[in-house]
């Protein structure tokens, strides 16, 4: 990388104003795995097609491997190291822990991070609305599908007890 091109972007992840110097083009997850340490955030493809990279940007998932740092400045990110810092998100993970919903676990990370985002903007959203997200989003090879509904439907039952 050649520094006259790099400059400070700065932004929030996981809660923590942080400022990073890089290429303005480089892609955010090298970024959160380089320079910030957090490495749940998988390199899978790194073209935006398997969601083994995926975190939320504002609430909403995205590939970090094929979004560009400056993409995010000023906004706030938030990655699997940070996901239980919300009710969904702690759901989330505590159903796929229980379900034991992974094989390899490659995709594990983004597959939460998906349906987190999709959980946190519509809490009621259904279990056919999930599966269609994580169709278009995220990629599993082991076909660890059966148990990934399974907690599908605990967080979705753990979420709706606590709104009832
Ligand atoms: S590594 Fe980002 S979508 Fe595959
Ligand atoms: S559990 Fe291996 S790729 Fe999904």
């Amino acid at each position: 990388m050649d520094e006259a091109n790099e400059s400070a972007v700065a932004l929030t992840v996981n809660g923590r104003a942080v400022s990073v110097t890089a290429g303005a083009d480089t892609p955010l997850l090298a970024v959160l795995r380089q320079d910030l340490h957090l490495k749940g955030s998988r390199i899978g493809c790194s073209e935006g097609y398997c969601g083994a990279c995926t975190v939320l940007l504002d609430g909403n998932p995205v590939q970090s491997c094929a979004m560009p740092l400056e993409a995010a400045a000023g906004r706030a990110v938030t990655t699997i190291e940070g996901v239980a810092s919300t009710a969904a998100g702690e759901a989330v993970r505590q159903a796929f822990i229980a379900e034991q919903a992974a094989q390899c676990g490659y995709c594990t990370n983004g597959i939460i991070m998906t349906v987190t985002g999709l959980m946190s903007r519509q809490p009621a959203t259904s279990r056919a609305d999930i599966i269609a997200v994580l169709d278009e989003r995220n990629l599993c090879r082991c076909g660890s599908h059966a148990r990934v509904l399974r907690a599908l439907d605990r967080a979705m039952a753990t979420l709706a007890g606590g709104r009832a």
